[in-house]
């Protein structure tokens, strides 16, 4: 498929998406975050796409934010659906998508480029990163569920301060808080979420879709993660990929999982 503000490169097992509207900051107008869903729809569903790597085009931003221009003229009950719209088709879908992703925050991750990154499974950032929740300086909330998913990676506090703030905190201080996991040179950023990428390739992708569905039970409303686990862990036991693992070790060899 063709998009007009993302591309798409795969090789090895590894699909990149970057996002590309770099004279715009890679800000995330309605028509990018469609094209967003319809990406990650097509990578989750191939399965040969064994990690997803989001990032973004050009040396200054991963993503600027939603685009502001789309909805400064917006309505209540147009505001309201554009939060609920948006984390429908893209954020709470990227979350919960079988296939692992990995956001490469490259520069700026702010407002909706932060909740997407946030979105992301975990991520790496380049030391020029910087990232914040900067919309009630716009005189609004984060709305692609920035409000939920900041405490839940780094805590209340640090989150309430982030948000009440505006501001922007760098890789650094978004490693120590937890935010990424790793932080690297602009260069070595995309090299080393391969090699993280690859390591995970390695295992289960069967397993991996589970794991991800057992982690983030944890932060449903009204769903027991235990149970969850419990459930996840026992359809694990009618997998080929648990067969070929358990076989593998006990005949001393590598695995070579059919990923089923
Ligand atoms: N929505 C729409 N356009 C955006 C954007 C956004 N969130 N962020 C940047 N852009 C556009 C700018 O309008 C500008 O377009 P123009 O050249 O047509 O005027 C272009 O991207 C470059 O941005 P600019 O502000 O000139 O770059 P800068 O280096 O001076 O500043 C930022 C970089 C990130 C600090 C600044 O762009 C910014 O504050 N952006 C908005 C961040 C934000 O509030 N995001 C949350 C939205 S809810």
């Amino acid at each position: 498929m063709s998009y007009k503000n993302i591309l798409t490169d795969f090789r090895d097992g590894i699909c990149t998406i970057t996002i590309n509207r770099p004279d715009k900051l890679n800000a995330l107008n309605q028509e990018t975050i469609n094209e967003l869903h319809d990406a990650f729809e097509a990578e989750n569903n191939d399965p040969d796409t064994k990690v997803i790597v989001i990032t973004g085009s050009g040396e200054k931003a991963f993503v600027a934010g939603a685009d502001i221009s789309e909805f400064a003229d917006f309505s209540v009950p147009e505001g309201e659906q554009l939060a609920a719209n948006g984390q429908n088709v893209l954020f709470d879908f990227v979350e919960n998508l079988s296939t692992p992703v990995i956001a490469a925050v490259n520069g700026f991750a702010l407002g909706g480029g932060l909740e997407l990154a946030m979105s992301a499974h975990f991520r790496v950032a380049s030391d020029n990163a910087r990232m914040g929740l900067p919309e009630v300086s716009l005189g609004v909330i984060p709305g692609y569920g920035g409000t939920q998913r900041l405490p839940q990676l780094v805590g209340k506090g640090r989150a309430m301060e982030m948000v009440m703030t505006a501001g922007m905190i760098d890789a650094n201080q978004a490693l120590n808080y937890g935010l990424v996991n790793h932080v690297t040179s602009q260069e070595e950023l995309l090299p080393l979420c391969y090699k993280i990428a690859g390591k995970i390739m390695r295992n289960s992708s069967v397993a991996i879709g589970a794991a991800i569905k057992a982690v983030n039970a944890n932060y449903k409303d009204g769903v027991n993660g235990f149970d969850v686990e419990i459930k996840e862990f026992g359809n694990c036991f009618g997998t080929e990929d648990f067969k070929e693992g358990t076989s593998a070790f006990l005949e001393k060899r590598k695995a070579d999982f059919p990923g089923k």
